[in-house]
């Protein structure tokens, strides 16, 4: 029996192609192929700019470096996201302030983020986690009246919206990664920065290249944060699937929400009516998440937790900022959650093998 992974890379003839042409043609970096991806990009989101660097991490950096994040300032996080949203803070001598999320969506909490508001919070970073857009609107109301940066975090919403507005560009800067397991990938790591400011745009495409403006002038601050071009292919024929795929893992989403809708004990995800969720995971919660997994396990099945230990609790934000205050909703929820494979390319075999194995699992509780 053949395992069902959680993700699986799309891979065509255009993309082998696309590869080998880039490798024959000896042109690897600053090419063709990242000036069309970041113009796709760039009219897809429908922003201004659209900046290729090589990771989430890089983008978020990037972001936080533009909006000039200096020593003693304060951002406000979700804790309950990949550690990346506030470890770069650190290089700038920043401090995370995090905060609890929504049961419903698990995205942060609109009210805890006014309460956490001081005179040294520069920033707010909305992680459209799962896909599902945050609330902005209240968000963006604050940030204006405070003067209050947004970075949206969007590593894990490709494609999302918010009011049938594309997640990353209703703040200052959104950051996305195309790491391997994400809606749309480029073979490898990678990111993009996106923003309608024209002054970051600018500058950001200099810092992700060292801050050069030519080949021997560096005019900003910047490092070695470039997307290549085989990435770039890939990216680029990628894209072209985004809608389909994404609208691929909403039926796949309605499939496992008729399957657990009978089973009480089973938390479903649920979408606001404001939003379309780009469904990068399917997570429900469950009580007895380990035996669940076991079961899966067994079945062949590959299952994900995202994630089991929350940014506040995790030991290096404690060397770095001490011991954190409780966040009652997440902590409640890390040890309940667990996603099940969501990837478009799955067939119809494999949904029925793990329809069959839920069933199984369930019946028997
Ligand atoms: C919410 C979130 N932020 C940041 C990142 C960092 O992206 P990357 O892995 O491309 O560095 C990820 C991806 O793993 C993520 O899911």
């Amino acid at each position: 029996m053949l395992e069902i992974k959680l993700n699986k890379m799309f891979l065509n003839q255009n993309i082998k192609n696309g590869v080998l042409e880039v490798l024959e043609s000896g042109n690897y970096i600053k090419g063709p192929n990242l000036r069309h991806f970041e113009e796709s990009f760039r009219d897809y989101v429908g922003s201004k700019y659209a900046i290729g660097v090589s990771s989430g991490t890089a983008a978020l950096f990037l972001a936080y470096q533009e909006i000039n994040i200096n020593r003693g300032d304060e951002v406000i996080v979700p804790s309950h996201t990949f550690i990346a949203t506030a470890t770069p803070l650190a290089y700038f001598q920043a401090k995370p302030v995090f905060v609890d999320i929504d049961p419903t969506t698990y995205c942060m909490d609109i009210e805890e983020v006014k309460r956490k508001i001081t005179p040294k919070t520069k920033c707010i970073v909305p992680v459209h986690i799962y896909g599902h857009p945050v609330d902005m609107d209240p968000l963006i109301e604050i940030a204006e009246e405070k003067n209050i940066k947004i970075i949206e975090d969007c590593c894990q919403a490709h494609g999302a919206e918010y009011k049938e507005k594309k997640v990353g560009i209703l703040g200052d800067i959104g950051v996305f990664s195309f790491f391997p397991s994400k809606n749309m990938t480029v073979g490898g790591d990678g990111g993009m920065l996106v923003t309608n400011n024209e002054n970051y745009g600018e500058e950001l495409k200099l810092r992700r290249d060292h801050g050069r403006k030519s080949k021997y002038e560096n005019n900003l601050l910047g490092l070695n944060f470039r997307l290549n071009e085989i990435q770039a292919v890939i990216g680029n024929e990628q894209l072209l699937y985004l809608d389909e795929w994404i609208e691929k893992r909403r039926e796949i989403v309605n499939f496992y929400n008729e399957i657990f809708e009978k089973f009480i004990k089973v938390k479903i995800p649920s979408e606001k009516e404001w939003a379309k969720c780009s469904y990068y995971v399917y997570t429900i919660q469950i009580e007895n998440r380990r035996s669940f997994i076991e079961h899966f396990n067994k079945e062949k099945i590959a299952t994900g937790i995202y994630y089991p230990i929350p940014v506040h609790r995790q030991p290096i934000i404690k060397e770095l900022y001490g011991m954190q205050p409780k966040l009652e909703v997440t902590e409640e929820i890390v040890d309940k959650i667990v996603s099940l494979p969501l990837s478009p390319q799955l067939n119809n075999e494999e949904l029925n093998r793990i329809k069959v194995a839920i069933n199984e699992y369930m019946e028997d509780l």
